[in-house]
């Protein structure tokens, strides 16, 4: 028998580690083997334990260090008498509904257990580009539709194609792992969960564009995900995944993480760039893009975790595999992740289209608080607060786009009624007052007048006046503004004064 503890963040915060001694402290006793795994994104019945026996794997959840001993018990008897018993793994209603293609392996093993990634299909991508010519690789990156995950869904092989057409002695791939955005974690997840996929994907990437170097930027409020992915990265280089001559190909590719500090524009790509090369995180204008000027003046692709993790899956299964599943314009899948006032929080991948009422239906299971939902902010604290009117809105990025919202990196925070949309919008400005770089004045200067001019508003100082100022304000905001941090923050502004104007008053 083998017993699965995750050992993830969440798991680990939520006690998995005090699971895992009580379990290993019965192991010799019992005939058991313990195994920590990564978490499969159910955060509401973390720690999350699975018993395998004879191959098939049973969940019960969620399990305390005092409920170990009696759930033992209770597995020599007959496994679901058990309270916390959730049924067999692959038919628990919340994961079956999915489709999940990046967090497909999330979950299954020792997420550092080379033979694990491999027997689960790993490294099948890598071994495919390999055979390939490099112009090869990016026209199948192309071809999948394959967008970019980290916010602004720019396509990957567009990007890909520019930093391949761009001659220079060196040239970069640079993982942006800094995930920012509020009630965002998938990118964590997956590095903790699955970061040899990480790993494989960036080395696709370098091979296919010439580049023999890769940096990760780490946001450093993931300390565990840091300790996974240095182990990773030695245990992949050992194995000939990465390093010099990789599996004999006469190819080379090198990983080295560096740590963020705690700053949200550090994850621009631009400030990102200035961070790694030692600088402050001020944004850089555009052109030059990074992809022709990128790190240290050569070119640089710059990409999500998921979006480089998303390649493995495009390489290893062909493009029209991956393309096959989404909506319109959005290809692949999306992974969402919910938050705030939610009864079950954790991680949904499924292909583009449904509505974000059906996914908070089928998932959230209501507000933590049991009172009614009344708006869901969606792609991070730059995206637009939404009212039950708009969550039939299909979840692709130009339906999005057309309602004035976006879907960001795939954050979905929940609100219920007693939200007061007024200090929600004023947050928003003083998310950016925080946040800026402070490079132009439209956000520089332009969040401190926005703070101070809602204030009025809620003050009821010459109200009318005051949120046409506040409009004219965020008009600048976005026309003026050098990059999103500052062009972006009015859409939740906005958003809370046209779809909850009655908290105003
Ligand atoms: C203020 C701000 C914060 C951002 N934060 C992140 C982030 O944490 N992670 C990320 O991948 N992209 C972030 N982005 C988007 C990046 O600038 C860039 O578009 C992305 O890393 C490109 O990768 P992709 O094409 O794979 O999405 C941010 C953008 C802005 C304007
Ligand atoms: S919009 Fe804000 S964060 Fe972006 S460059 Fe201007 S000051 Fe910096």
């Amino acid at each position: 028998m083998r017993i699965y503890v995750p050992s993830d963040t969440t798991a680990v915060a939520l006690g998995a580690d005090a699971v895992a001694a009580a379990v290993q402290a019965e192991a010799q006793r019992r005939g058991l083997e313990l195994v920590r795994n990564g978490s499969r994104g159910m955060f509401a019945v973390e720690p999350l334990v699975e018993v395998e026996v004879q191959g098939l794997r049973t969940a019960y959840g969620p399990v305390s260090a005092g409920d170990v001993s009696g759930l033992l018990d209770a597995l020599e008897s007959g496994a679901d008498q058990h309270a916390l018993f959730l049924g067999p793994v692959a038919d628990i209603p919340w994961l079956a509904s999915q489709q999940r293609l990046t967090f497909a392996r999330a979950g299954e093993g020792d997420p550092l257990c080379l033979d694990t990634y491999r027997t689960l299909g790993g490294f099948a991508g890598l071994e495919t580009a390999l055979q390939m010519a490099p112009v090869a690789v990016v026209a199948a990156v192309t071809d999948s539709g394959l967008r970019g995950r980290g916010g602004a869904a720019f396509p990957a092989g567009i990007k890909w194609q520019t930093v391949l057409d761009t001659p220079a002695s060196q040239k970069y791939i640079v993982c942006n792992a800094d995930e920012g955005d509020s009630g965002t974690f998938a990118d964590r997840l997956l590095l903790e969960a699955d970061p040899y996929q990480l790993l494989e994907g960036m080395a696709i990437a370098g091979v296919a564009v010439g580049a023999t170097l890769g940096y990760i930027y780490l946001r450093s409020e993931y300390p565990l995900a840091l300790r996974v992915l240095q182990d990773a990265i030695s245990r992949a280089t050992a194995a000939g995944y990465l390093g010099d001559d990789i599996r004999g190909s006469g190819r080379n590719f090198h990983v080295e993480v560096r740590l963020g500090a705690g700053a949200y524009i550090c994850g621009e790509e631009t400030a990102l760039l200035e961070s790694l090369e030692g600088r402050r995180g001020v944004v850089r204008a555009k052109p030059p893009l990074p992809a022709i000027e990128g790190l240290f003046g050569l070119p640089t692709v710059v990409n999500n975790v998921l979006t480089l993790a998303a390649v493995t899956t495009v390489l290893a299964q062909g493009a029209p595999y991956y393309r096959d599943f989404g909506s319109g314009r959005s290809r692949g899948t999306l992974t969402l992740q919910l938050a705030g006032n939610v009864r079950q929080g954790g991680l949904v991948e499924i292909p583009f289209g449904a509505t974000l009422r059906e996914v908070v239906d089928e998932y959230a299971g209501g507000t933590f608080s049991g009172r009614p939902m009344r708006a869901i902010q969606v792609g991070g604290p730059l995206g637009a607060y939404l009212p039950e009117g708009q969550w039939d809105i299909p979840l692709d990025y130009e339906a999005f786009a057309a309602a004035g919202a976006m879907l960001g990196h795939g954050g979905v925070v929940v609100f219920d009624d007693t939200v007061d949309m007024s200090a929600q919008a004023r947050f928003a400005m003083a998310f950016c007052v925080e946040e800026s770089c402070g490079k132009c004045t439209p956000c520089r200067i332009g969040a401190i007048r926005g703070v101070e001019v809602i204030d009025k508003i809620i003050a009821r100082e010459a109200p009318q006046e005051n949120t046409a100022l506040l409009q004219d304000l965020c008009d600048t905001m976005e026309q003026g503004s050098l990059c999103a941090m500052g062009g972006l923050t009015p859409n939740p502004v906005r958003s809370a004064l046209e779809y909850f104007p009655e908290d105003f008053v």
